[in-house]
C-alpha cells in the first residue's frame, strides 16, 4: 500500500507533494530516491526510518504498515500536531487508545476501507438490515490475498458492527468467528464473519442476508489496491485545515 500511495501522489504532482517516506529500520531500500523507487525521475527525497523527522516534513501523514508503526506515527502526529489517515487493521485495544488519544488533538481519518464503494456498501447494508429485520441472518464473507496478515479483515468488522447496529445488540457480543465441530443450529442473533485467503484478490466483502425462501447478497470487489490509495490521499487533503476529531470515510466523501 505505501508504494500504491507514492504511486497517486506522484501521479497527482500538480496538487500534492511527497515530503517523506518511510520504511523498516535495517530495509535495504532506506536512503533510495522515491522517484527511482517508482520508476521516475528523481524526487529528492530519500526513504527514511525516523518517524518524527519524517512527521516533521510533512502537512500530513498516511499509514499503511502494522499496528506497532501506527501507534509510533499516531503518537508522533499527536506531537507535531499533524492531521493523520490511518488505514492499518487488526489494530488492539492499545493501539487503538493511541489512536483515539490522538484523535482528541490532532484531525484523523481510521477507516479500515478507504474505497468509495465500501462506504456506500456499508450504508446499503445498515439501511438493508434495517429493512429485513430480525428474520434475516446475518452472514459477512470476506476474501482476500494469501499475504493478509490479520484476520478478520478490519471491512469485514467494520460492515459486521453496521449491520449489528442497525438490529440490536454490538458485534462485539454477537460475533462468531468461523464454525468448525458440533456448533449446534445457529442462534437467531450472532453474525457469521468468515475469512477466506489465496491468490492475489485485493479484497471481496460479501454481506448475505439470509431469509426463508430468499436472501439478498450485497458484494463489494476491490480490483486494485490504488482504490484504496487515492481514497487515503483524498482524506489527507480532506484533513488539512480541519478541527481535531475521528473523521470516517463518509465524511471525506461528503467533504
Ligand atoms: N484501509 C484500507 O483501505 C486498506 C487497504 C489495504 C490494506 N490495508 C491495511 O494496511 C496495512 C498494510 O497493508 P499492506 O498490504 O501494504 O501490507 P504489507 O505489504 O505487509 O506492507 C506493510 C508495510 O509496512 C512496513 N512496516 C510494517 N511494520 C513496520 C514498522 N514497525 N516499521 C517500519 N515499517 C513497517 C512493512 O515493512 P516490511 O516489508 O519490512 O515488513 C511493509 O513495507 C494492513 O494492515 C492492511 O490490512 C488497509
Amino acid at each position: 500500500m505505501g508504494r500504491a500511495v507514492l504511486e497517486v501522489l506522484a501521479a497527482e504532482a500538480a496538487t500534492t507533494a511527497i515530503g517523506a517516506a518511510l520504511v523498516r529500520p535495517g530495509s535495504q531500500q532506506v536512503g533510495r530516491d522515491v522517484g527511482a523507487v517508482l520508476g521516475r525521475a528523481p524526487l529528492g527525497v530519500t526513504l527514511s526510518t525516523d518517524v518524527r523527522q519524517a512527521l516533521a516534513a510533512v502537512d500530513a501523514v498516511i499509514d499503511f504498515s502494522s499496528p506497532g508503526l501506527t501507534v509510533e506515527v499516531v503518537e508522533a502526529a499527536r506531537s507535531l500536531k499533524r492531521p493523520v489517515v490511518v488505514g492499518t487493521t487488526g489494530l488492539d485495544a492499545a493501539a487503538r487508545a493511541a489512536v483515539e488519544r490522538a484523535a482528541n488533538e490532532v484531525p484523523m481519518v481510521l477507516a479500515p476501507n478507504m474505497s468509495l464503494g465500501v462506504a456506500v456498501l456499508t450504508e446499503l447494508c445498515e439501511r438493508a438490515a434495517r429493512a429485513l429485520g430480525p428474520g434475516f441472518d446475518l452472514e459477512i464473507v470476506e476474501v482476500h490475498h494469501r499475504k493478509k496478515k490479520d484476520a478478520p479483515s478490519g471491512t469485514a468488522l467494520a460492515l459486521g458492527e453496521a449491520v449489528a447496529r442497525a438490529t440490536g445488540e454490538p458485534l462485539a457480543t454477537r460475533a462468531r468467528y468461523g464454525r468448525e465441530g458440533a456448533v449446534g443450529a445457529r442462534t437467531d442473533d450472532e453474525i457469521g464473519v468468515l475469512g477466506v485467503r489465496g491468490g492475489d484478490v485485493v479484497g471481496d466483502h460479501t454481506v448475505h442476508f439470509l431469509g426463508l425462501g430468499e436472501r439478498l447478497e450485497l458484494t463489494h470487489r476491490a480490483t486494485s489496491r490504488e482504490t484504496f490509495a487515492r481514497g487515503a490521499v483524498r482524506a489527507a487533503l480532506f484533513l488539512c485545515g480541519r478541527k481535531p476529531g475521528l473523521y470516517s470515510m463518509r465524511d471525506v466523501l461528503a467533504g
